[in-house]
C-alpha cells in the first residue's frame, strides 16, 4: 500500500491537452464479442488500462490469440481456437472485473459449457447478477452456483426467448445481445438499455454478421444466425474519461481541452456544466486542406473565473446524467456557490467517498430520501443515495484512500484542487480506467510525484 502513493502538490489549474482513446465499457465488451466470430478481429484505440489486460488475459486462457496490431492501441484477436480453460487458471481473474460475467452466452455457444470466477468491478453496492443469470436460464442455460464460481451448460444449445429486464441494466442487456446474436430463432429484449456503449456493441455485432433491431421504447430484437466472423472496429472514445478531466478543468480553475470527446455522447454532461458555469467549446475534425495541417475533433472544457453556480441534478441510465459522471463533478460542486443536490438512482452506495472531501474541507450531507427529483428504487430502502453540497468551500490537503475508480478520480480532483500537499493512497486502482493518468496530469502542468 505504501508503494502505491501519489504525492499531489495542489492549488494550481490544469491547463493544457489530453486524448482518450477508445471507451472502456465498449472496449472491453468488443474484445468479449470476438470469441463469437469465426475469423480474426481488429479492434483500433483500445487504451493501456488493467480491465483491458483482464480481458485479454480471459481471452487467452480460452484459447483466443490475442496479439498487438501494427497500429498503436490495435488489438488482433483469433478465435480459430477457442477452448475450455481450468478453474485455476480462471480463478487468478477472480474479483479483478466484472467483464467475466459476459463470457457466458460466447462460451456456452463455442463449448457447450462456461466456468465463471467470482466477479470484481466498484465496490459501489452490492452489484447483483441476478438478471444475467435469469436471462441465461430463458435462453435454455443451466446455471450451478458452487463457492469457487459459477458452472453454466447449454446441453441442447440455446434459443431465443421473450425477456423484458426488471431495470435497464448495462451488462444484463449486453449479457442478452452477445448470447441472443447466435442462439436459435427470436430474441426480444424489453426495458434494455440504450448507452452509446452498447449501441456501439451492437454496431460491432452487426458487422460480425448479427441481425439486431433497436425499437422505439427500449425494444431490441435480435434475430439469431448460426455464424459470425471477425470485425474490425474502432470504438467510441471514453465520455467517461472525458467527463472527468473536463470535472478536473472546472474544479482546478483550469482550462482542458480533451481530443476525442464527442458531443453527442456527453449532451447532457455538457448541459450541467454549462448550468454550473462551465464553459466549453466543441473543435470539430478539419481533414488537412490545400497545404493547412488537419485538426483532431474534441471538445475544450474551462473555468471562466468569477464563481460557479449550484444545481440540481440526477443519474439516470442513458439519455440521463451518468453515474460515473456525478463523483468527478461533485468536487467541481464544492465550489459553486449555494446549495446542490445530487440524487444517485443507479447505484445504491455510491456517494460513500463524499466523506474524504469533507475531511478537506468540503460541506457534504448524504441522505436516505429521494431528494430534488422524482422517487427513485432506493427511497424506502435505507440506502443514503443523495447529496447536498453546500458551496463553496476551501479545500484543504489531505490523506485520502482511493475506494474505487470514478471516487479515485473524484478524490485525485480534489487534492488537485486543494491548497497544500495531499498523499493519495490506492492510485493504482485509477489505473483500472483511467490510462497513463500520471503522464497526462503532468501533461496539464500538476505537480504530482510517486515517492
Ligand atoms: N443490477 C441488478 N441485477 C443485475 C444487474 C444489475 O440489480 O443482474 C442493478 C445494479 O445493481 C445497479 C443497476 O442495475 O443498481 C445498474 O447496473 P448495470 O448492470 O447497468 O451496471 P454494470 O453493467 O454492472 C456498467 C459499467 C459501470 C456503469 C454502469 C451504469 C461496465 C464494465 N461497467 O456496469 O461502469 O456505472 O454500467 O452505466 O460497463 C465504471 O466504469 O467505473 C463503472 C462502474
Amino acid at each position: 500500500m505504501t508503494d502505491d502513493v501519489l504525492v499531489v502538490h495542489g492549488g494550481t489549474p490544469l491547463e493544457g491537452r489530453i486524448r482518450v482513446r477508445g471507451a472502456k465499457n465498449l472496449v472491453s465488451k468488443a474484445m468479449v464479442a470476438a470469441l463469437l466470430g469465426d475469423t480474426p478481429s481488429r479492434l483500433f484505440d483500445v487504451p493501456k488500462i488493467r480491465d483491458v489486460e483482464v480481458v485479454r488475459g480471459l481471452l487467452g486462457l480460452h484459447g483466443v490469440k490475442v496479439t498487438d496490431g501494427e497500429e498503436e492501441g490495435e488489438l488482433v484477436f483469433d478465435p480459430a481456437n477457442v477452448e475450455s480453460a481450468s478453474t485455476d487458471q480462471i480463478n487468478v481473474h477472480a474479483g479483478s472485473s466484472r467483464i467475466p460475467i459476459l463470457f457466458c452466452g460466447p462460451l456456452l455457444h463455442r463449448l457447450g459449457h462456461a466456468f465463471i470466477p467470482d466477479l470484481g468491478g466498484c465496490h459501489i453496492g452490492p452489484r447483483p447478477i441476478d438478471f444475467h443469470l435469469q436471462a441465461l436460464r430463458e435462453f435454455g442455460a443451466t446455471v450451478d452456483k458452487r463457492p469457487e464460481g459459477l458452472h453454466l451448460s447449454a446441453p441442447n444449445g440455446l434459443r431465443g426467448t421473450k425477456f423484458s429486464l426488471p431495470y435497464p441494466s448495462v451488462g444484463a442487456t449486453e449479457q442478452v445481445l452477445l448470447t441472443a446474436v447466435m442462439a436459435e430463432g427470436v430474441t426480444e429484449l424489453r426495458n434494455a438499455a440504450v448507452e452509446p456503449e452498447i449501441l456501439d456493441l451492437i454496431c460491432v455485432l452487426q458487422k460480425m454478421g448479427a441481425i439486431i433491431k433497436v425499437h422505439t421504447d427500449r425494444v431490441i430484437e435480435i434475430q439469431g444466425v448460426p455464424k459470425l466472423h471477425g470485425y474490425t472496429h474502432r470504438p467510441i472514445p471514453d465520455r467517461i474519461e472525458a467527463a472527468s478531466w473536463a470535472a478536473a478543468a472546472l474544479a482546478t480553475r483550469g482550462h482542458v481541452e480533451v481530443l476525442g470527446a464527442q458531443q453527442a455522447d456527453m449532451m447532457t454532461f455538457l448541459n450541467i456544466f454549462r448550468s454550473v458555469g462551465g464553459e466549453y467549446e466543441v473543435t470539430d475534425l478539419r481533414p488537412p486542406r490545400n497545404g493547412r495541417p488537419g485538426q483532431e475533433g474534441g471538445i475544450r472544457f474551462w473555468h471562466p473565473g468569477g464563481e460557479l453556480k449550484s444545481v440540481a441534478l440526477e443519474t439516470d441510465v442513458h439519455p440521463g446524467f451518468m453515474t460515473d459522471w456525478q463523483q468527478p463533478l461533485v468536487v467541481a460542486l464544492t465550489q459553486a456557490r449555494g446549495l446542490s443536490i445530487v440524487h444517485e438512482t443507479v447505484y445504491e452506495q455510491r456517494l460513500g467517498y463524499t466523506e474524504a472531501l469533507n475531511s478537506m474541507g468540503a460541506n457534504i450531507q448524504v441522505y436516505r430520501d429521494c431528494l430534488g427529483g422524482t422517487p427513485c428504487r432506493f427511497g424506502r430502502r435505507n440506502f443514503k443515495h443523495s447529496a447536498v453540497i453546500a458551496g463553496p468551500s476551501k479545500l484543504h490537503a489531505a490523506d485520502l484512500v482511493i475506494p474505487d475508480l470514478r471516487a479515485g478520480f473524484s478524490h485525485l480532483i480534489a487534492a488537485l484542487a486543494a491548497e497544500g500537499t495531499s498523499r493519495v493512497y490506492g492510485v493504482d486502482l485509477i489505473n483500472r480506467g483511467y490510462e497513463d493518468f500520471e503522464a497526462k496530469l503532468a501533461d496539464l502542468g500538476a505537480h504530482a510525484e510517486r515517492p
